[in-house]
């Protein structure tokens, strides 16, 4: 059964949240087999699977084309589409944007940085937001971890108290210490997801090539529950070898 924004919501101090980033079919088709009760189709598409330096190259039609794409994968599970660089700079260009995200098959989409007026605007026309700060890609200088000192601690609790007042129903922490993931989460009513935020999240999310072991670099944070880059140079090599035998077919 698909998970509304209010499911997701009210399952803070309840169930923790189990997320993961998906951008094709057939991943969203395992996902949804899987259980997974949330997927996000994150900007991430730009860096894991597009070859991209940085998630600012990754336009509104590219995130339309992989939310279609997960949305066929997944028909019952709640699909958060992420609103990429530049689609959210004014209150009508989100909406509009939003709304192509939804028409592509999101339920929800997910926003970058402390846009209060922005995600009220949304909530206001019933899109439902999730929001995001700590590490947020789209504008960060490096991705080193934030919130380590005292200010930066205090803007991001800030930020997610704002975020949470405007309307939005879940928000990603991203990359900051376990303790500040801990306190943001005891003192906001939206469940938390993090992202190299510490066990104290309502939530977690992945990017799924990083816990696949696709590529070979990952953040520091991640975990890679299987090696499947190596599963693939294996099965090539031996495709490979068979042809040249002549052994295949
Ligand atoms: O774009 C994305 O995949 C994300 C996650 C890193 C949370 O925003």
């Amino acid at each position: 059964m698909k998970l509304s924004s209010l499911d997701l919501k009210s399952r803070k101090n309840i169930e923790k949240i189990a997320m993961l980033t998906a951008y094709t079919t057939p991943v969203a088709k395992c996902l949804e087999a899987a259980g997974i009760p949330v997927i996000l189709v994150g900007d991430t598409v730009g860096m894991v699977e597009m070859g991209f330096g940085s998630t600012q190259s990754v336009t509104i039609d590219h995130m339309k084309y992989h939310v279609s794409a997960v949305r066929r994968g997944a028909p019952h599970t709640h699909i958060i589409g992420d609103m990429p660089y530049k689609s959210d700079t004014d209150q009508e260009t989100a909406l509009d944007s939003a709304k192509q995200l939804l028409d592509a098959g999101a339920d929800s989409v997910k926003l970058e940085g402390p846009k209060y007026e922005i995600i009220e605007y949304l909530v206001s026309h019933e899109i439902p937001v999730v929001g995001h700060t700590g590490l947020t890609p789209q504008t960060a200088q490096n991705f080193k971890q934030v919130g380590k000192n005292e200010q930066e601690a205090s803007r991001i609790l800030t930020e997610s108290q704002g975020i949470a007042n405007a309307g939005a129903f879940m928000i990603v922490l991203e990359h900051i210490p376990s303790e500040l993931g801990d306190n943001v989460t005891r003192q906001i009513s939206i469940p938390t997801i993090g992202i190299g935020a510490g066990p104290g999240c309502d939530g977690q999310v992945l990017v799924i090539n990083d816990m696949i072991g696709l590529d070979d670099t990952w953040p520091p944070f991640s975990k890679q529950y299987a090696h499947v880059s190596d599963i693939i140079h294996k099965a090539a090599s031996q495709y490979k070898d068979e042809v040249e035998r002549n052994s295949f077919p």
